[in-house]
């Protein structure tokens, strides 16, 4: 061989070998969401890297970025669209710019509990809602639960819908949710969760809506004078991936990343009502806000307050998506 043919040989090797390295690296998968990771959400996605990894070993790696690092409620689902992000779960209020029929979780009081959520989520109609923006580029994989909201604000009387009349409260993006506070004579605010704690603590906003998970794990309940047990709505999750990418993926990684999917959604969706106990019981003892327990009286005024609501939105989400969802309450 002469010289010049050493040369090209080597480099031919060369070439070769660093194309074999690069088809040996793991895909790099990103999960990134909003909350700490000391939650249900947070608990899910860290057991979906755990799965998927153990499922793929050298196939894949998953990068879980927890509390808005990567990206907040305002990019993440462009970021899954420009393929900046594999998997994110957002709250099931912030997805009506991409579906009206997903407005059908922020009807208040709509579900008794959160077992009642996941028989809705169960059945064939709720099923249905994770295709419902495949023609935007977004399939959902799964739904996540985070539990029951309640309501606080800074002020000391936080029983009656009267107590929030006039007061600013922050809201996820979520049309049905500003209409909810209208209905009350409330002033929402959309804003993203990141920005919610220096929100009431500089009194921005006077108050919010959330779960015990988010508001302990926030240290909301450090800048709220009073948190009142409403349970007037739901906060859970679509985990969603963008659906060209996810089609085009090898048969054994789809199917890897769908195992893992479904049994980290199975151990997340166990561990929910334990931690928003746990949390709930957390901000009890730190006796910085003031717990407000209510009378089914009171639930009931809340309850008629923020009824119009339902009427507003009923053509949008379609009557026969509410009859199904009120058939798993027992
Ligand atoms: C919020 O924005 O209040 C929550 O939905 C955040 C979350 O993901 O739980």
């Amino acid at each position: 061989m002469n010289l010049k043919s050493k040369f090209v040989f080597a480099a031919v090797v060369a070439a070769l070998s660093v194309g074999a390295a690069y088809a040996q690296q793991p895909m790099v998968i990103k999960f990134s969401h909003v909350v700490a990771e000391a939650t249900p959400k947070g608990q899910a996605a860290l057991k979906f890297k755990e799965l998927a990894e153990k499922l793929l070993p050298g196939k894949v790696t998953v990068q879980v970025f927890p509390s808005s690092q990567l990206f907040g409620d305002a990019k993440e689902m462009e970021a899954v669209l420009l393929g900046d992000v594999q998997f994110i779960a957002p709250s099931l209020s912030k997805f009506d710019r991409y579906t009206k029929k997903v407005q059908l979780f922020d009807l208040p009081f709509l579900f008794d509990d959160i077992e009642a959520v996941d028989r809705f989520q169960h059945s064939a109609q709720g099923k249905e809602l994770l295709d419902s923006m495949v023609s935007k580029g977004i399939k959902g994989l799964g739904y996540w639960h985070n539990g029951m909201k309640q309501l606080s604000s800074d002020k000391d009387q936080l029983k009656r819908p009267e107590d929030v009349k006039g007061l600013k409260f922050r809201i996820q993006a979520s049309d049905v949710l500003e209409a909810q506070f209208r209905a009350l004579g409330a002033n929402p605010q959309k804003m993203n969760f990141s920005e919610v704690y220096q929100a009431l603590q500089t009194g921005v906003v006077d108050g919010q809506e959330n779960t015990w998970s988010n508001i302990y794990s926030q240290k909301f309940y450090e800048v709220q004078k009073t948190i009142a047990k409403t349970n007037h709505g739901v906060i859970d999750y679509m985990v969603i991936t963008n659906a060209k990418w996810w089609n085009g993926l090898p048969a054994d990684v789809r199917k890897g990343l769908a195992q893992a999917m479904d049994e980290a959604t199975a151990y997340g969706n166990g561990v929910a009502n334990e931690f928003n106990e746990r949390d709930r019981k957390r901000i009890l003892e730190a006796g910085k806000a003031k717990v407000q327990d209510l009378s089914k009286d009171d639930v009931a005024a809340w309850r008629k307050a923020m009824a119009p609501v339902w009427k507003k939105f009923e053509g949008e989400i379609g009557s026969d998506l509410i009859q199904a969802a009120l058939k798993a309450n027992k």
